[in-house]
């Protein structure tokens, strides 16, 4: 008593076949006597009817007492549907099975919400999808992304074998290497008061494989980290890791543009142009505020740090002559911006650490020929300012104009947010569209190694700290180390970092200058650390380097949604927490005397 079909599968030619289906009670209507159920499976629904005079009384009644979600196996026929009653939107539009024998596999109770109405289904609190995920699933779109994913991955295994990768798990109990990210520490229970820590990402086993003589090596990466989450961010989440020998940069970026543009062929059927662009980290903080610019828009940002050198605008040329810069974008079509909106957009700008968002907006003129900016600050412009705003920034009527003078890094973020900020605003009244099937791939390269950390006084790595400099740069590591570029690359789409990697240093005396004397961790630290990498990589290390694509990121793409939680089977909340299961949670005294370990939960501030 299997089933014969799936419930995607029936057509007019299979018509007069006897034929089992196996599913979810979709929706029942009762019409004129007769009852209609939609069955549903994983592939799609088909109608079936139960006509009483055709059938015996108890299986009719049977059929009757079904509830949404029972799960059900029918027998019947395949007949064409009367005229009037297709359905052109469904595959299995043109037929309906008049059933014959029905086994009702499982009772299902009234549901928290329900499932076969995508539009009631879509506007659910995401609290309750979670709380009842296997629910949640059985929505066509969730199902599709789950499907999605699991081709992609399948079809990124396959192109990694086609190109010689290996794939090699590498171990999820790790040690603890406080860098980046906070960790998730697991303690031992046969080695008292001793802990592993959770993986970050397989960085360091990567590279001793290559140490290994592996040349080629590829994961589907479980990563842990306990960091703030946002709809990009999960405490564990999945890469495409791969790391090889041998190699330049150029390789990497061949390598994984033929696997983006295999896996949109396949997902999508969109060809993406390849090789893809590539921005200079400067450049792209210069004309976008941001190290992962969304190009599908322009209002890039434009600097006016010489033309406002000796304003009288004392807030433009004080920030000059602090070592800042003046820059400034042109939202076009935002004049009509209310005081409100204007101040709200003020305070947005703060929260990014911006001392205030001077404005022009452009409007029509009380005489209604001329335009007129109007503005708190223009009465301090000369001519030759105003010229060169009107120049740079294409000023007509309608734009809103906004500044920032600040420090060239924060100047530059701040606009950065502005503009995705407008963009959004843009977005809502209409005035921006963006064409789905538009994908503008980038790399970012020439990252600055190393960042400064103000607080602490120190530099850290922009990325890691296993990232080697460019080689003309090297000799500037111990003298100026601001400007040592590093062999780092960022690959965007759309805004979104999918994925980032550099070419690692692979030898030892360059490795232990940039922990102990760039990065200031004390011999002995090292030692305990990394030692076991600085040891290995005198055994004879190859040039090495990868990459890691975050593979829910680029799940969450191709499946048009801008939540991970979307395309993540069992994710966790913004909290951290699983509604479903309920964790985390308190663990036995038993368990954690075991476990040497004592709880105590400092209060909150
Ligand atoms: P990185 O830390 O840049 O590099 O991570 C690579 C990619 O992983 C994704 N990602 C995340 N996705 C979901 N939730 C998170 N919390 C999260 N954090 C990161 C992003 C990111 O671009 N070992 C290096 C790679 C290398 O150098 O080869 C690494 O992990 O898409
Ligand atoms: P103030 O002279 O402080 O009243 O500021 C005049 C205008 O300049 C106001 O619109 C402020 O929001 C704006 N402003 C102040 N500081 C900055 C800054 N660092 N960058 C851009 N605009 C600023």
């Amino acid at each position: 008593m299997k089933r014969t079909h799936h419930c995607n599968e029936l057509r007019p030619a299979h018509l007069g076949q006897m034929v089992t289906l196996t599913g979810w009670v979709h929706s029942r209507r009762d019409l004129g006597g007769l009852i209609f159920i939609d069955v549903r499976d994983r592939e799609g629904r088909t109608q079936t009817v139960f006509d009483p005079s055709d059938l015996p009384k108890e299986l009719f009644e049977r059929a009757a007492g079904l509830r949404s979600e029972c799960v059900i196996r029918a027998t019947g026929k395949v007949r064409q549907r009367p005229e009037g009653t297709r359905n052109p939107k469904i595959p299995t539009g043109e037929i309906e099975v008049m059933v014959k024998e029905l086994e009702v596999l499982n009772v299902a109770d009234v549901l928290p919400f329900p499932v076969d109405d995508p539009e009631v289904a879509g506007k659910v609190n995401e609290e309750l999808r979670l709380k009842y995920r296997y629910l949640d699933l059985r929505r066509p779109e969730m199902a599709r992304n789950l499907r999605r994913r699991s081709k992609v991955a399948i079809a990124t295994r396959q192109y990694l074998d086609e190109q010689g990768f290996l794939e090699i798990e590498t171990p999820t109990l790790f040690k603890s290497t406080p860098e980046g990210a906070r960790e998730f520490l697991v303690p031992s229970r046969v080695n008292p008061g001793q802990f592993y820590a959770l993986p970050q990402s397989p960085q360091q086993f990567k590279q001793i494989l290559m140490v290994g003589g592996v040349e080629k090596y590829f994961q589907l990466a479980r990563c842990y980290r306990d960091e703030d989450l946002r709809a990009d961010r999960q405490p564990e989440f999945t890469q495409i890791d791969l790391e090889m020998s041998f190699i330049e940069r150029e390789d990497i970026y061949t390598l994984v543009e033929g696997l983006l543009k295999g896996i949109w062929k396949q997902a999508l059927n969109v060809d993406i142009p390849t090789p893809f662009k590539r921005l200079r980290y400067e450049e792209a903080l210069n004309r976008y505020g941001i190290d992962k610019p969304d190009t599908r828009y322009g209002m890039e940002l434009a600097d006016f740090t010489e033309e406002f050198r000796a304003s009288k605008f004392k807030v433009f040329s004080g920030a000059i002559a602090n070592g800042g810069v003046v820059k400034a974008l042109n939202a076009k079509g935002m004049a009509g911006a209310t005081q409100g909106q204007i101040e709200t957009m003020t305070e947005y700008a703060k929260s990014f650490g911006a001392k205030g968002l001077a404005y022009i907006k452009v409007e029509k003129g009380a005489d209604g020929a001329t335009v007129e900016w109007k503005s708190p600050i223009v009465k301090f412009f000369n001519d030759a300012e105003k010229a060169a705003l009107a120049q740079k920034l294409k000023i007509e009527e309608g734009d809103l104009i906004l500044f920032a003078a600040d420090q060239w890094l924060n100047a530059c973020e701040i606009l950065g947010e502005i503009r995705r900020y407008c963009a959004n605003i843009l977005k809502e009244q209409g005035k921006l569209t963006m064409d789905p099937n538009r994908f503008d791939f980038l790399w970012v390269v020439d990252f600055p190694l190393l960042s400064f950390d103000k607080e602490q006084n120190r530099w850290y790595s922009s990325h890691h700290p296993f990232t080697a400099p460019v080689a003309e740069d090297i000799p500037m590591l111990k003298t100026d180390p601001k400007k040592v570029r590093g062999q780092h690359y960022d690959v965007v789409v759309n805004g979104v970092e999918l994925g980032g990697g550099s070419i690692r240093i692979h030898q030892p005396d360059v490795q232990k200058t940039v922990f102990e004397e760039v990065l200031q961790i004390p011999p002995e630290e090292t030692k305990l650390r990394f030692g076991y990498m600085l040891e290995a990589f005198r055994y004879g290390a190859p040039p090495h380097g990868g990459i890691a694509l975050g593979f829910d990121r680029l799940c969450a793409i191709l499946c048009g949604t801008p939540s991970i939680r979307d395309v993540i089977a069992f994710p966790k909340t913004a909290k951290g927490t699983d509604l479903m299961t309920d964790s985390p949670a308190a663990v036995t005294p038993r368990q954690l005397r075991d476990l040497h370990i004592e709880v105590k939960v400092a209060k909150k501030e």
